[in-house]
């Protein structure tokens, strides 16, 4: 169904290829849990370029790689490439594409992903653009949600930085095709860019909120992510919002018993640790279920 396909954007998916997905991803983790070793991507190659920092997106693709018997090459910063001596994205694309049956690419600059796919006769997989898109994350946030609660037709309120969290955008767009209730909580100046917003209004119901306490009587799923400090032109605006939100065990008092925390992470001071002794949080299984989803992304492409 995704043979030789990109995954650039969430928006490029029809629901039933998502589903496909994550149906896939229910197979891989029962192989997973009976083998630790297969052999489908025997002899393949997964060439991951991150011109960005990042451990579980990165760390995870190799994982699932090793797991169904593939290999992996690449670079996590780019002092040690060519680029370093000018090289051009294009002609590094041009070339890594020679080495591999598929990339995997993070970039600071949003777009990236999509002029890499457009050079490559390779499947490329965007591991996150800029403030734009975040694909595989929002499969594995999916994943974790149909895991953990059996539907995602519930009540989700997304929190933080509704702004530049490319995760909440790709995550957004695609929950809006599974018709849930969702709540954006977040203060004004991270508020959900409009055209994000209206897209995701014509497919769901949707309501804006300045605090959780609002609405955290009546929500399933609390999406939160942290203030994306490197996406702010001015530290000083990022200094007006900074530590505007924080969930403490205080925060969750009037919780449903089964309010799962969701968070794609890296965490800074968002969410305080002592909630992670709570039943509520799932952010660390969320971590492992991005093995067996990439694990079915990559054999849904490359295989
Ligand atoms: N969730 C996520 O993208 O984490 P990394 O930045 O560590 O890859």
């Amino acid at each position: 169904m995704l043979k030789g396909r990109d995954i650039i954007s969430i928006r490029d998916f029809k629901k039933e290829e998502i589903e496909y997905i994550l149906k896939k991803s229910e197979e891989m983790e029962r192989l997973l849990k009976r083998e630790r070793e297969l052999d489908v991507l025997k002899g393949k190659i997964l060439a991951c370029l991150f011109f960005e920092p990042s451990t579980r997106t990165r760390l995870s693709f190799e994982a699932a790689m090793k797991r169904l018997g593939g290999e992996t090459i690449g670079f996590s910063k780019t002092e040690a490439t060519s680029i370093a001596k000018g090289e051009s994205f294009v002609d590094t694309i041009k070339t890594v594409e020679n080495y591999c049956d598929a990339i995997v690419i993070r970039h600071p600059r949003e777009g990236s992903a999509r002029l890499a796919a457009e050079v490559s006769d390779k499947p490329v997989i965007n591991a996150g653009d800029g403030a734009n898109q975040h694909p595989t994350q929002t499969l594995l946030d999916l994943y974790t949600i149909k895991r953990e609660k059996g539907t995602l037709n519930l009540n989700i309120a997304l929190l933080g930085d509704l702004k530049y969290a490319r995760t909440i955008h790709s995550l957004a767009y695609a929950l809006a095709m599974f018709k849930p209730r969702l709540y954006l909580v977040s203060p004004k100046e991270l508020e959900l860019p409009k055209e994000v917003l209206e897209e995701v209004e014509c497919r769901c119901k949707v309501s804006v909120h300045r605090s959780l306490s609002e609405v955290i009587e009546e929500i399933d799923v609390l999406y939160v992510t942290r203030i994306q400090r490197e996406r702010y032109p001015d530290e000083k605006e990022y200094e007006k919002v900074k530590g505007a939100y924080k969930i403490t065990l205080e925060t969750l008092k009037n919780a449903k018993e089964g309010l799962i925390i969701l968070h794609p992470l890296p965490r800074v001071d968002e969410i305080d640790p002592s909630i992670d002794r709570t039943k509520h949080a799932k952010y660390f299984k969320q971590v492992f279920y991005g093995i067996p989803v990439r694990m079915a992304i990559l054999t849904a492409i490359i295989e």
